[in-house]
């Protein structure tokens, strides 16, 4: 990254289309490096749509994306490179049922590195013990609850050391409990690892506590961005619909209708 951007990412007026359909229109938004920002939004708002304009899986229809100090490549080999600077925790978990713990968590290693095996284990290790999962390295995906799951892809997520953390619905399935763990878990990687963290989440409640800045989109748009107080605070019709999850309000309940009527 150089040294005069201080922001992991960079949104400048992008607009996203999928299936000839735009989806997000005009949004301006930074990430500043260090924080944890939370993107919020109704269902099929596009915040998954978003995540993937960062991972370049999806390219910019307008505007710009920048991504640690980079325009996203659209050449497929330059993208590669930088996605291994993006530490992805998908919705799905996506871990291997056939692999044990520790060579789910070794996949990025052995995929794109070439580490001895005996430095391989190392890694795996400290990135098992960095989610307290070190006593489970031999076990087999089924066999653990779908918190600890949850917290295994998420050492995998962490394999290559990427600066920055994508997180898609880190709660989906998992109990207030094990919802309490995973936050507090990606807060403290976050901090004492100096990464840069974004967290698409419906659970409002659960993730504003632990971040810096706070956007929610809704009807095609970015429809708020600031501080969780700001927004716990906002007066915006728009805002306080969706933090009262009210069915009735300006945020139409088809999302999709109301943006292509928009
Ligand atoms: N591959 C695709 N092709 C065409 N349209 C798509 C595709 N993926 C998503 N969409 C549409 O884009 C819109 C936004 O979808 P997206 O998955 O980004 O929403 P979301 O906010 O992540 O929703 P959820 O909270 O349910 O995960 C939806 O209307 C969806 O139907
Ligand atoms: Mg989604």
């Amino acid at each position: 990254m150089s040294v005069s951007d201080t922001n992991a990412v960079t949104l400048d007026g992008l607009r996203l289309d999928r299936g000839g359909r735009s989806i997000l229109r005009d949004i301006h938004l930074q990430v500043p490096t260090g924080s944890i920002t939370a993107v919020l939004g109704p269902s099929g708002s596009g915040k998954s749509t978003l995540l993937a304009a960062l991972t370049g899986e999806l390219p910019a229809s307008a505007g710009s994306v920048r991504v640690l100090g980079q325009a996203v490549p659209r050449r497929s080999r330059a993208l590669l490179e930088m996605r291994k600077s993006i530490g992805v925790l998908l919705q799905g978990n996506g871990l291997l049922t056939d692999l044990s713990v520790a060579d789910n968590v070794a996949l990025p290693l052995r995929t794109h590195t070439r580490l001895p095996e005996i430095l391989v284990r190392r890694l795996v290790d400290f990135k098992l013990n960095a989610v307290g999962l070190r006593a489970v390295a031999d076990a087999y995906p089924r066999e653990l609850s779908g918190g600890m799951a949850r917290r295994v892809a998420l050492a995998r997520a962490l394999a290559l050391d990427p600066p920055l953390m994508i997180y898609d619905e880190p709660l989906t399935g998992l109990d207030p409990i094990a919802s309490g763990v995973i936050m507090s878990l990606i807060q403290r990687l976050n901090d004492t690892l100096g990464l840069t963290s974004v967290i698409v989440s419906h659970h409002v409640h659960e993730t504003l506590p632990i971040c810096d800045q706070a956007v929610v989109i809704a009807n095609g748009g970015l429809v708020f961005a600031g501080t969780p107080q700001q927004l716990q605070a906002s007066d915006d019709p728009l805002v306080r619909q969706f933090l009262g999850g009210e069915p009735d309000g300006p945020i139409g309940f088809d999302a999709q209708a109301r943006t292509e009527a928009a």
